[in-house]
C-alpha cells in the first residue's frame, strides 16, 4: 500500500490531521521533522542555529531517500519545506493541507502554547519574512500535490474523513 505524505506551510496542521487520520484508520504515522531530531538527537532549532538551513535540507534529503526504499503504507507528515526534495511523488500519495496566511498565523497565535510554537520555528520568526515564503511556497504546494485539501473553517474529523475518501478514490 502507497504511503500518504501530507505538505503545506507552517502552522496549518499536518500534525493534528495525521493524529486524526491516524484515530480514523488503522494507519501508523511518522513526522519528518520528528525523524530528523531523533537522527540528530537534537532540536530543529538547534539544528538551524548550530548547522544552518542547507545542513537542514541536507537531510531532509537523506530521509526522503529512506522513506522512498524502506517506508510503506504509512501516513506521513512532513516540515513545510519537505516538499522540495527531488524524489517526493515516488514516496507516495501527496495531499497539500491548504488555507490562507491569515488563518494559519492566527491558528498559532491563538494556540494555548502559542509562544513555544513560534519559537520552534525558525522561518517563523518574522512575520513578514514568513508571509513572503508562505506566498513564494504556496503555487509551489499545489504544483507538487497529487490532491489538494482546502483545510480553512473545517473541523479535524472533516479533514481527516475528506483525505481517505479521496487518498483511496486515487488510489
Ligand atoms: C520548515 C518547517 C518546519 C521545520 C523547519 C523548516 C519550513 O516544520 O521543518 O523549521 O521550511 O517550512 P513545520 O512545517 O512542522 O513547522
Amino acid at each position: 500500500m502507497k504511503n500518504i505524505i501530507l505538505i503545506g506551510f507552517m502552522g496549518v496542521g499536518k500534525g493534528s490531521v495525521a493524529r486524526e487520520i491516524v484515530k480514523q484508520s488503522d494507519m501508523i504515522a511518522l513526522d519528518t521533522d520528528d525523524v530528523i531530531e531523533s537522527m540528530e538527537n537534537r532540536k530543529i532549532k538547534k539544528i538551524f542555529a548550530k548547522e544552518g538551513e542547507a545542513y537542514f535540507r541536507a537531510l531532509e534529503h537523506k530521509v526522503a531517500l529512506w522513506l522512498q526504499k524502506e517506508v510503506s503504507g504509512t501516513l506521513i507528515s512532513t516540515g513545510g519545506g519537505f516538499f522540495k526534495v527531488p524524489n517526493l511523488s515516488e514516496i507516495g500519495t501527496v495531499v497539500y493541507l491548504s488555507a490562507p496566511f491569515e488563518i494559519i498565523y492566527k491558528r498559532i497565535r491563538t494556540h494555548p502554547n502559542a509562544k513555544s510554537k513560534l519559537r520552534k520555528r525558525p522561518l517563523f520568526q518574522d512575520i513578514d519574512k514568513a508571509k513572503k515564503l508562505y506566498e513564494e511556497r504556496a503555487p509551489l504546494y499545489k504544483a507538487a500535490a497529487d490532491i489538494v485539501i482546502d483545510v480553512s473553517g473545517k473541523e479535524l474529523d472533516e479533514i481527516a474523513g475528506e483525505i481517505l475518501q479521496k487518498v483511496r478514490q486515487d488510489d
